[in-house]
């Protein structure tokens, strides 16, 4: 148990027996129940599972999309000539950066490992040695973003006070960066010194990310937390039941607006209004210093299913009958239960059990839905903005001066 315990979001790997280089990275879409390591051989392949939110979470989207430029770059780039090959690089670049529309991470990891490519291009570089520079670099963006979280960490952790109750949305953790997290990043370190007690984690509709992810990882680091619905923060608030609220971004704006995940507005306004410390934990990279406010950011709107239903992942335990019941279902491949108004629930074997996936319909068929994925805090309700260079805060306005921070790209 502890942090360590935790595992890697995503990483570069060469398949021993083929060969052939990957991005490896745990499908956030079926924990905590099933554990599955997924392998993308080609950037399309990595934009699906950023689109899917198997992979997801600002940092690990910068991480990603380096990943992703890499693994085109070593599979499926052709030619020879380094200009035709930087001209593709670039186009797949704008595919990467444009998967998701939020997080401006995932722009910021592909136009880094853009920009680094032509760097190198410009010293004289041959190809052999761009592309094996860009995987290299890939590699150490997760290492580097690893680095970058244990200082937001330790940054963080001096704001709170001995024994604090944390209140987290969604999961900007270890699952949502390389590893270690950001808002998690806080809370793992202040821990570590005695300086939280415990954490409500908000379970996070739609997509449950504080429920099934940061509750999950806290138990694996052995943080005692207790998983809430949304609409009860308040009321733990009004108790008095917490000393300090840390959430992670997915664009921070120079004047200190900031994106994240859908219900944290919310979170912020009822934080203000029980004079509780609203933190924001953030690497460099998450600052957009060209936006100068919120209204500027392109919110990310999800499928309809999202909120319609909700999806399950599991695994199967068959007890003697059940074990040749199961096998049979299974002998030709997966096997596809239909469910009225859903999605097919799917029963899979693997090795030597057996797996559950599908989606239930819990609403009429039909209903209107709005899925906006983000909301906007306005930064007067946002207490500090904790970094890996210390914490910005705002003025006596409650505005913050970001326009010439931004995270290093070359
Ligand atoms: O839709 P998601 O799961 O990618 O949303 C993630 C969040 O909103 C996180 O809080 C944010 O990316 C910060 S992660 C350190």
């Amino acid at each position: 148990m502890g942090v360590e315990a935790l595992p890697r979001t995503i990483w570069w790997d060469v398949d021993e027996v083929t060969g052939r280089p990957g991005v490896c990275l745990i499908d956030q879409t079926r924990l905590p129940l099933v554990g599955d390591i997924l392998s993308c051989a080609t950037a399309d392949a990595v934009c699906t599972v950023i689109k899917s939110l198997a992979v997801r979470g600002a940092p690990a989207l910068g991480v990603a999309a380096a990943l992703a430029l890499a693994v085109w770059s070593e599979n499926e780039s052709e030619g020879v000539d380094v200009d035709s090959y930087l001209d593709s690089l670039d186009e797949v670049a704008t595919r990467v950066a444009t998967a998701r529309p939020t997080a401006v991470n995932l722009s910021w990891g592909a136009k880094r490992a853009c920009a680094f490519a032509h760097h190198r291009a410009e010293q004289g570089a041959d190809l052999v040695a761009i592309k094996a520079d860009l995987v290299e670099l890939a590699k150490r963006m997760c290492e580097e973003d690893e680095a970058c979280n244990r200082r937001i960490g330790a940054n963080g952790a001096a704001l709170l006070d001995e024994g604090s109750n944390v209140l987290t949305h969604c999961n900007a953790g270890s699952l949502a960066t390389a590893f270690y997290g950001t808002a998690l990043g806080v809370v793992y370190s202040a821990f570590e010194q005695g300086r939280v007690a415990h954490v409500w984690v908000d379970e996070t509709r739609p997509v449950n990310q504080g429920g099934r992810l940061t509750a999950w990882e806290l138990g694996m680091a052995g943080v005692p937390a207790t998983l809430i619905c949304d609409d009860m923060a308040a009321s733990v608030m009004q108790a008095g039941a917490v000393d300090a609220v840390v959430v992670g971004a997915d664009r921070i704006c120079a004047n200190g607006d900031t994106a994240n995940k859908i219900g944290t507005y919310g979170v912020a306004v009822l934080a203000h209004e029980h004079r509780i410390p609203f933190y924001i934990a953030a690497p460099l990279s998450t600052i957009d210093p060209a936006l100068a406010s919120g209204d500027a950011i392109v919110i990310e709107r999800r499928d309809p299913r999202e909120v319609e239903g909700m999806s399950v992942s599991g695994t199967i335990t068959p007890q003697g009958d059940q074990v040749r019941a199961l096998d049979l279902l299974t002998e030709k491949g997966p096997c596809e239960l239909a469910l009225k108004g859903g999605q097919p629930l799917v029963i899979t074997r693997k090795g030597g059990g057996y797996t559950l996936d599908g989606w239930f319909r819990r609403t009429p068929i039909g209903v209107q839905v709005y899925n906006p994925a983000f909301d906007v805090t306005p930064s007067r309700y946002i207490s500090g903005i904790i970094t890996e260079v210390g914490v910005f805060r705002p003025d006596e306005r409650g505005v913050y001066s970001l326009a010439h921070v931004h995270g290093e790209r070359v």
